[in-house]
């Protein structure tokens, strides 16, 4: 008897830590936006979150490049239509969307000279950001597809700059 409920109380203890470890790690994603801030030891910070706006609205909304439309918001998820919600980016085709990255799922590349480059994986689709430092208002630049499903975007921002924002 002894033994059975020890066994039962273990078994809810495990199962307390498993929700415990779940409910933190979703706090967790919540508060890193990981395509939003950087710290580096040599270079220093950088923040777009003033690049992204927050309301569900993408910062650069259905840019053209070709036959194709894009939209980007970094930081803060925005949707359209089905099945880019909660995107960071997507490409639009006529009424065909595809959903080419998340604000959660990205790595950052620096160079050894300090050029940053964010990746975006989604699915089968990745797509590379490079950050571009200039003092102007801020712009995208579509460059296309580098290989299919590989996309190129360029980030004009005060906020690409090493401590700019
Ligand atoms: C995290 O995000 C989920 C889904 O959007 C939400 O339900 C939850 O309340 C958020 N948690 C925190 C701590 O913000
Ligand atoms: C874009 O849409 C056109 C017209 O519907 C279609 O012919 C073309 O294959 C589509 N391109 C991609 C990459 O889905
Ligand atoms: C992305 O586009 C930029 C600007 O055209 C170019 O310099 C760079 O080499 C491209 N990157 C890839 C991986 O194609």
């Amino acid at each position: 008897m002894m033994m059975v409920m020890m066994i039962i109380s273990l078994l809810l203890l495990s199962i307390h830590i498993n929700l415990i470890e779940n409910i933190s790690i979703e706090y967790k994603n919540n508060l890193t936006k990981k395509d939003c801030t950087y710290n580096d030891g040599r270079f220093g910070n950088i923040d777009l979150s003033r690049v992204g706006l927050k309301q569900g609205i993408p910062a650069f909304r259905h840019v053209p490049k070709d036959f194709y439309f894009y939209s980007y918001n970094p930081c803060y998820a925005f949707s359209e239509e089905t099945p880019c919600t909660d995107v960071a980016i997507f490409e639009k085709n006529g009424s065909a969307y595809y959903n080419l990255g998340m604000n959660s799922i990205v790595s950052w590349s620096i160079t050894i000279d300090g050029k940053v480059t964010l990746v975006y994986s989604v699915l089968n689709r990745q797509t590379i950001v490079n950050l571009e430092c200039r003092d102007e208002i801020d712009e995208l630049v579509i460059n296309g597809e580098y290989e299919p499903r590989h996309y190129n975007l360029t980030l004009f921002s005060k906020c690409a700059c090493w401590n700019g924002c």
